[in-house]
């Protein structure tokens, strides 16, 4: 098989290269990433001689350069990761959120269109579906879209672009809604990497408003299990939640994590809420257990535990990450980057 990942540079797409070379030995992987500032080609320093896997520095926006990949190789499988993934960010400038996340989604189904691909799975989000109320019951399939923020807006585009690509043209489209994902080589500007490295250097963690927004974790690992089946089991049309049943208020994930560290709760600060910010997320994954035989099996304060001693001994990667030296390990490799 040969497959095309988009975003494979990010933290969950690093993950699915890592996973999909361990679990499919015979497989080829082109991983076609733009290396914005969350594309780190040192997450994947440890494959990048693997002959089974090449990498190909341009944005899925492109249309000529995403043809001439088509033209050169019949790819079997794309599995669409790349995007603007920071809710934050997408509230400070839309604009990248529309060229990568619609326009280069577009783009790519156009090209499985004209080239044809057994699978295209497109990795969307459950923040297409909106916020719950505290008492609402899970995201199902069958719930509306009704994004909140343009990052979220701008994924429920690509999601019903993939649905529209299926239905009117016959596109193989396979869709994965998932919830927030904890693991390595996620980029610190995020909740749980915030948290992980401000604790390890004693300072204060920013908690926006109340600090009671809930969130539903998953293990990286366990997402990429399901992507993995949702492209060989998933059927072309459907929609996949994914998600561990697994919901935390930011508050009580603060308290989790310095517990585990041997930190005092005086470093929590509150700090400004998020514009927009959804108050809950919930997936219900029972349709995707059902249909893919899937199930996530690692425990949250287990993967906790272990993500704190992977920040341990990884102190290089954040660093560099933080101080911005990993960009010169792709310059070094790729040329100067843009953006
Ligand atoms: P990330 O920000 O860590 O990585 C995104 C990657 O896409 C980076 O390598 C970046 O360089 C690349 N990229 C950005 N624009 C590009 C472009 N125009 N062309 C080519 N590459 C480009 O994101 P992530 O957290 O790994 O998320 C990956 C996907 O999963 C996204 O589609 C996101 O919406 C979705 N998702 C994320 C989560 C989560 O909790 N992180 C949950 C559900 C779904
Ligand atoms: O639900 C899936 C989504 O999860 C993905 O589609 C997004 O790409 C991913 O970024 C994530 O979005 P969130 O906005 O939920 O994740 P973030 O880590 O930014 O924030 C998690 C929660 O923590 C949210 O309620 C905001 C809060 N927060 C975040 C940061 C960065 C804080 O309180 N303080 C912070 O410093």
């Amino acid at each position: 098989m040969k497959i095309l990942v988009t975003g494979g540079a990010g933290f969950i797409g690093s993950n699915f290269i890592h996973y999909l070379l361990r679990e499919h030995p015979d497989w080829h992987i082109v991983n076609l990433d733009k290396l914005t500032y969350a594309g780190n080609l040192e997450n994947l320093s440890d494959v990048q001689d693997d002959p089974r896997y090449t990498f190909v520095h341009g944005d899925v926006a492109d249309r000529e350069l995403v043809n001439s990949l088509f033209e050169q190789e019949k790819f079997d499988l794309i599995a669409h990761l790349a995007a603007e993934s920071h809710v934050d960010r997408s509230i400070l400038d839309a604009s990248p959120f529309i060229e990568t996340n619609v326009k280069g989604t577009q783009v790519l189904l156009e090209a499985a269109k004209q080239y044809g691909v057994q699978k295209f799975l497109l990795v969307s989000t459950d923040e297409v579906y909106g916020s719950l109320g505290p008492d609402d019951p899970a995201f199902t399939e069958e719930n509306p879209l009704k994004p909140n923020s343009p990052y979220s807006a701008s994924k429920a585009s690509a999601d019903l672009l993939a649905r529209a690509y299926f239905v009117t043209f016959g596109v193989p489209v396979v869709i994965t809604r998932c919830s927030n994902n904890y693991g390595p080589y996620q980029h610190p500007e995020k909740f749980i990497p915030t948290i992980i490295l401000n604790a390890l250097a004693d300072q204060p963690i920013p908690v926006y408003g109340d600090g009671l927004n809930v969130r539903d974790w998953i293990h990286v690992e366990d997402h990429c299990r399901a992507l993995d089946l949702a492209m060989k089991k998933g059927e072309p049309g459907q929609v996949y939640n994914i998600g561990a049943n697994n919901e935390h208020t930011n508050l009580d994930i603060v308290r989790t994590i310095l517990k585990i560290m041997g930190k005092p709760e005086t470093l929590i600060t509150f700090v400004q809420d998020r514009p927009g910010h959804d108050r809950r997320y919930a997936i219900n994954p029972a349709h995707t257990e059902a249909a893919l035989s899937w199930q996530p099996s690692v425990d949250f304060y287990t993967g906790l535990t272990d993500l704190i001693a992977w920040y341990t001994a990884n102190r290089a990667w954040w660093k560099r990450v933080k101080s911005g030296e990993y960009r010169e390990y792709a310059e070094k490799w790729y040329g100067a980057l843009t953006s």
